[in-house]
């Protein structure tokens, strides 16, 4: 296995972009991402693209080849790859063209991640998403997303003592960090008081302690650590990059208050990367519900079980804590097109290692970690990256 680098990254504006298609977006988050690595086309060996569900958003399947086309490819004829994890796809896209750059097999690919999901109605939204869930033990009797994080909210607060106000802390930071990130579905700061009294969706979380339904796209460049200087002032290493499943159905699981795939693809990533938990600087974190980001942030070991809404409520977790997270905003104000937010996770953690994440920028960020959810916690995909 040799070392590989991100060179480039492209992002489109996320939000309910009414006036752009699939493939215009995907295009927009490539070329931007060749642009700032500073590749030509005729280099690029390969093209891996995340994309959860096209078939029922947009009525398109084949979207590897599809989008070797919208990219300019075609004539180039590389091998086009779509990978699919749920939430988890353009995690897993990286994972899988990052294996094949360290492998030898290729020497630079692009990876992209892509959803349009706002072209159909909500309820078709919800329905699509909840094609990742247990279809037959879950979905089919009417649970949803928004139904099982709530479910894991509520014993999360019988079992630990987190309260509502915990919750909602974390869509106030990271609105506040949306707010910063002029890629960001919602750019507007929300106040803890108009979290807690927005509309119900499923006890205890409220309107906004979702992410949005979203539209975008992301891209990076991957190449040989060996060869990225000649691109690149400023390569960013993958020096860890973990992988884990756990049972697709949520009454399946030990204990529903932990997620066994995130514990397991981070101890992967730190053993690569010979790390541990305080030696990361900042993290993009899957908080598909606010729920999930507190999770998330015991279960890669950032604070103890259970302690996770107290380090959220004592602003651990903010710009200048002890470790922030989602400085993007995250999914919850960023927003959440779903095959696009591990790719876009990874293009804000090489914006901090950079030193070009301009208002939210993390003072001498040198190593920063991406968490990257597939439905609710069966899979899981987690990199780590440092500034070379
Ligand atoms: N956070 C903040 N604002 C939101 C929002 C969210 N999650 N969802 C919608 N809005 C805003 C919209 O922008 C819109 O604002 P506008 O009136 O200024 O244009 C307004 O609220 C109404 O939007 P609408 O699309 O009608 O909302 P909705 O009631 O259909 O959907 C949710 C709201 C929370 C149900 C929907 O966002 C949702 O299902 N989220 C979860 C998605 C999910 O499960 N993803 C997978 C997770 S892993």
């Amino acid at each position: 296995m040799r070392d590989v680098a991100v060179i480039g990254l492209g992002v489109t504006k996320f939000g309910e972009l009414w006036d752009r298609s699939f493939r215009q977006l995907i295009a927009e988050a490539g070329s931007k991402a060749i642009f700032d690595a500073g590749v030509s086309g005729k280099e690029i060996d390969a093209l891996y693209v995340g994309s959860m569900s096209a078939s029922r958003f947009i009525g398109q399947t084949h979207v590897a080849a599809l989008v070797a086309d919208s990219a300019g490819f075609s004539h180039t004829h590389i091998p086009s790859i779509r990978v699919e994890s749920a939430d988890a796809s353009g995690g897993l896209a990286i994972r899988q063209a990052y294996l094949s750059v360290a492998s030898g097999m290729n020497d630079i690919v692009v990876v992209g991640g892509v959803e349009k999901m706002t072209d159909v109605i909500g309820s078709e939204a919800t329905e699509t998403l909840a094609t990742a869930l247990d279809q037959e033990w879950e979905a089919f009797f009417g649970a949803t997303y928004p139904s099982l994080y709530a479910m894991i909210a509520t014993r999360h607060m019988y079992e630990y003592g987190t309260t509502r106000e915990q919750l909602a802390q974390v869509a106030v930071k990271n609105h506040a960090n949306g707010a910063l990130n002029p890629y960001a579905q919602f750019k507007n700061p929300v106040s803890l008081e108009t979290i807690v009294n927005a509309p119900m969706v499923a006890y205890p979380l409220g309107m906004l302690d979702c992410s949005p339904v979203s539209d975008g796209a992301a891209a990076i460049i991957l190449c040989a650590a060996d060869k990225a200087k000649k691109y690149t002032d400023k390569p960013v290493k993958i020096i860890g990059s973990g992988q884990a499943s756990d049972t697709l159905s949520l009454h399946g699981r030990r204990d529903i208050c932990t997620f066994d795939s995130t514990v397991h693809a981070a101890k992967k990533a730190y053993k690569q990367a010979n790390l541990q938990p305080k030696d990361i600087d900042l993290a993009e974190i899957h908080d598909c519900f606010t729920i999930a980001e507190i999770l998330a942030v015991e279960d890669l070991g950032f604070e103890k079980k259970g302690e996770g809404g107290k380090a959220v409520e004592d602003k651990m977790t903010t710009l200048d804590g002890d470790i922030p997270v989602n400085t993007s905003g995250g999914l919850k104000a960023k927003g959440h097109p779903v095959g696009a937010t591990g790719v876009a996770q990874i293009a804000e953690i090489t914006m901090q290692l950079r030193g070009e994440a301009d208002k939210r920028q993390i003072k001498n960020a040198q190593v920063g970690l991406a968490h990257n959810i597939g439905g609710s916690g069966a899979s899981c995909v987690i990199h780590i990256l440092e500034a070379m």
